[in-house]
């Protein structure tokens, strides 16, 4: 079948092998690189990181192994990510995008397919649970409940999410256009006053958010959200 049909038509499993590549290789790059320089101050000595929805593993792969001293924007994480022995893990629905988490041979990393709403971890486990780009695709109060379970006391979320708050018309129109996709025919997509609201009854904390423009694509804007528990 032809890839740019089957990417079209399909969930997450039967495009896994293309997910990385051209078509959003470079904007999840980018993506990831921004979402991390602003965790990167929140994350701690020996943390285990569970990132949620976690796809092919490219975040964790950026959060572990991305630290180049040279770099400036890194240079806080080097010291975080590879010095301070962080563990990381990663679960996702999808069994074809789990499959391409365990190629990428992240060091200290595990993947399991298993869905948001039934974290497969016991309690007060993480640190930190990050979730960047999937909240649309999960059940958000089932979610929250799974993260509050899951994490230490004082552990924290981190989200990444599209704003659905600013720039309303080229947002919609994305959205529109997404529901060609069958991936993201089901997504819901909240604002910020909705997240904030769920979280709260959750038992959670907002301690800092802000919206970025999305590099490469500045029309867009994606909420940075931390919480506490
Ligand atoms: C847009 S991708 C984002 C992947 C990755 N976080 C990234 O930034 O590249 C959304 C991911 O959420 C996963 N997903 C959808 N529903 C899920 C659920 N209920 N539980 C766990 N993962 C889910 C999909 O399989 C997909 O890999």
């Amino acid at each position: 079948m032809n890839k740019y049909f089957l990417f079209m038509s399909s969930p997450y499993d039967n495009f896994a092998k293309y997910y990385d590549g051209w078509f959003i290789g470079p904007f999840l790059k980018a993506h990831h690189k921004q979402a991390i320089k602003f965790i990167a101050p929140y994350i701690k000595e020996n943390s285990s990181v569970l990132d949620v929805g976690c796809g092919t593993g490219a975040f964790l792969k950026q959060l572990v192994k991305r630290s180049r001293p040279s770099t400036r924007d890194f240079g806080e994480l080097s010291r975080t990510a590879q010095a301070k022995g962080l563990k990381v893990f990663g679960i996702d629905a999808s069994a074809g995008m789990i499959k391409r988490c365990q190629k990428k041979k992240i060091p200290n990393a595990n993947f399991q397919i298993a869905q948001a709403e039934d974290i497969p971890f016991p309690n007060d486990s993480f640190d930190l649970i990050t979730c960047v780009d999937s909240l649309y695709h999960l059940n958000p109060e089932k979610f929250f409940a799974e993260c509050h379970r899951a994490l230490k006391p004082g552990g924290l979320v981190f989200l990444d999410t599209i704003s659905v708050d600013h720039c309303k018309i080229f947002t919609k129109l994305s959205i529109f256009f997404t529901r060609f996709f069958q991936a993201w025919q089901k997504a819901k997509y909240l604002k910020f006053q909705e997240i904030k609201s769920i979280a709260k009854a959750t038992g959670f904390n907002i301690i800092k958010s802000q919206a970025k423009s999305f590099p490469l694509a500045p029309y867009y804007k994606t909420w940075l959200i931390v919480l506490q528990k």
